[in-house]
Order: C-alpha cells, then sequence, then structure tokens
C-alpha cells in the first residue's frame, strides 16, 4: 500500500511571493483573462468587489498543465461538490476534455457549459466492471465526488455506494490509465474507527490507495456548506450551528462545495511527486485561495 501522507498544503491562499508548489488563489483566477474577468461566482474581478492579488504562480501551473492537454472525467457531478467542480472546470478549461460518468443525464443550459468538451456517459455502478471498462478508458485524472447517507440508502446502500462504488470505478481508472486519482471524503475518516461513516470512508481511501496510482489526493472537507437541493434535517440543523464556526474560524470544519472545487482543480494543476496527499479541511480552504495561510 501505498504510504499515506498528511500533507502541507501544496497550494496557497494569495500571495504572489509563493513558490509554485506553495502557490496561491481560485481557479478564476487562473483560468484564461476573458474568463476571468467575468467570473462573480468564483470570487473574480467585478467592479464593485476588490480584486484578488493575482496568484502568478498558479496561473503559470495551469498554462502549464493546459498545455498538457490532458482529460479528465468526474464521478458524482450531479452532486453538490461535483456540480461546483464541472463549473469550475468550465471556467477554468485547464483540460482538452471532461467527461462526467454518472447514473443520470444532466441538462445543462448555461451558455458556461459549452465552453469546454463535456461528455456525459451513463452508468450503472453495480455493473462496473461488467459492462463500463470502456467508458473509464484514456483520461489522465479523475475526480471523484460519489456519496450518500445512511438515512437515504440505508447501512448497505451506504457502504455501496460510499466504498464499492467508489473504489471499483478508481479500479477501472486504474486500469484505463488514469495517473492521478483525486477523491473527496471527509473530516474525521477513519478505517479504525467504530462508528460507520468514518470508517466506510476510511476504508474508501485505503483501498484506492492501494491501488497505487501515480497520484492520490485525498480531500476531507469539514461539513459542506451549500444550498443543498436535497433537504436533509440534521445537516440543516449543522449548517445553523456551524455559521459562527465559519465566520470566525473557517478552516476548523466548515467548507463550501465551491471550495472544495477550486481546491481539488487548484492541486491538480500543480506538480505534486507525492504519491499520496491528504488535504484536511484547513489545506482545502488555503487551496481554494479562501483564506491566507500565513495568516
Ligand atoms: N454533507 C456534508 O456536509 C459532507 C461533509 C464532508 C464530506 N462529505 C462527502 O463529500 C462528498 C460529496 O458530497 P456531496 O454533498 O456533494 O454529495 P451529494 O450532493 O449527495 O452527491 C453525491 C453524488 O453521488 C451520486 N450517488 C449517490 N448515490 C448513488 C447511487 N446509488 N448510484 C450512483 N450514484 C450515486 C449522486 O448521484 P445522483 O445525483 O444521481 O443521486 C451524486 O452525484 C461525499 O462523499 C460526502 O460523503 C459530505
Amino acid at each position: 500500500m501505498a504510504e499515506t501522507q498528511e500533507s502541507a498544503p501544496v497550494v496557497a491562499a494569495d500571495s504572489n511571493e509563493a513558490k509554485p508548489s506553495e502557490a496561491t488563489q481560485n481557479t478564476a483566477a487562473a483560468a484564461p483573462a476573458e474568463a476571468a474577468k467575468e467570473d462573480t461566482a468564483t470570487g473574480g474581478a467585478t467592479p464593485e468587489a476588490p480584486k484578488k492579488p493575482v496568484n502568478q504562480a498558479l496561473v503559470e501551473a495551469m498554462e502549464k498543465f493546459r498545455a498538457l492537454g490532458q482529460k479528465a472525467y468526474v464521478l458524482g457531478a450531479t452532486g453538490e461538490v461535483g456540480k461546483e467542480l464541472v463549473k469550475e472546470l468550465c471556467k477554468a478549461k485547464v483540460f482538452s476534455k471532461v467527461i462526467l460518468i454518472g447514473r443520470r443525464e444532466i441538462k445543462y443550459e448555461d451558455d458556461l457549459y459549452k465552453e469546454i468538451d463535456l461528455e456525459q456517459k451513463i452508468v450503472n455502478f453495480d455493473e462496473l466492471e461488467s459492462k463500463h471498462e470502456e467508458d473509464f478508458k484514456g483520461c489522465d485524472v479523475a475526480f471523484c465526488c460519489l456519496g450518500t447517507t445512511k438515512g437515504k440508502a440505508g447501512v448497505e446502500g451506504f457502504k455501496k455506494v460510499d466504498h464499492d462504488y467508489v473504489v471499483n470505478s478508481a479500479k477501472l481508472a486504474k486500469a484505463g490509465g488514469c495517473k492521478h486519482f483525486n477523491l473527496v471524503t471527509s473530516q474525521g475518516s477513519n478505517k479504525n474507527s467504530y462508528f460507520l461513516y468514518p470508517k466506510t470512508k476510511g476504508l474508501a481511501e485505503e483501498h484506492v490507495q492501494e491501488l497505487s496510482f501515480q497520484r492520490v489526493s485525498i480531500y476531507r472537507p469539514g461539513l459542506l456548506l451549500c444550498d443543498r437541493e436535497e433537504k436533509r434535517f440534521f445537516e440543516s440543523v449543522f449548517h445553523k450551528l456551524a455559521k459562527p464556526l465559519e465566520y470566525f474560524m473557517p478552516t476548523a470544519g466548515t467548507a463550501p462545495t465551491v471550495s472544495v472545487a477550486k481546491a481539488m482543480i487548484n492541486n491538480s494543476v500543480t506538480p505534486n511527486d507525492k504519491a499520496v496527499e491528504i488535504l484536511t479541511n484547513k489545506d482545502i480552504r488555503i487551496l481554494a485561495g479562501d483564506v491566507n495561510p500565513r495568516k
């Protein structure tokens, strides 16, 4: 098994002094100039909003990465993190093609989604190995944001999605030539935990690492902040309780879904020779350009 390393953030917040491997800011800053100018959702320049300093190291990393013409796929693109990820990928335009692999088709009406070569492949996750090997061929980078809840799917259903679907997708990705697997799990993931959620997430992390990708990046966000389509009672209670935490200590235990998405992209374009990196909630917020690591 590859050795797990708690990594220091490879990309930091908003400084021009940062070394390339400690670069900063958000995907909009590093996207082609026109896209960055028009961007509001990612915190880019608007007439009213104060401009964030451009992170030159990240801009250069993105340009270099873009020139490679790599392809990516996204698993879980219909979810809250996945949706933001697709949006940010359309803004950043760092991949020559993005394939969304999921169980249902998404209708994209906004012109933003026409800005990149976006393809959708519909799969049955229970038949990945027998029927969908071809769908996973030829991508360099994978982003996996799959997940469900025990409340929605039951204990076995939760294990199936959050572990089996994740690991089986990773197996096909590896066989199909993917070099870098990005996986969203959760703060507190722990394969030795007594509790179902952290244990399942920890086991998924371990079993993905065992596949020996050139690079595995594991993102462990805290409570996800978003306007969730599906109403979840406990999560909405936690959201209310987490508001002061997000305000006073944004790195502690909360992460907007858009920040997770930006962190994944900014990290992917930044070279790193560690085989396995674990990104904590704080690392995610720094990678996304939400906070300055020096403050
Ligand atoms: N909620 C939190 O506060 C929190 C905190 C930390 C980490 N996380 C983790 O972060 C990750 C992303 O979270 P999220 O909130 O973006 O998730 P989400 O909105 O629930 O989306 C999950 C994705 O997984 C897919 N999926 C679920 N069940 C499936 C099934 N049976 N077959 C095929 N696909 C299925 C969904 O597809 P459909 O749209 O077709 O259902 C969707 O694309 C998850 O692993 C989650 O556990 C969540």
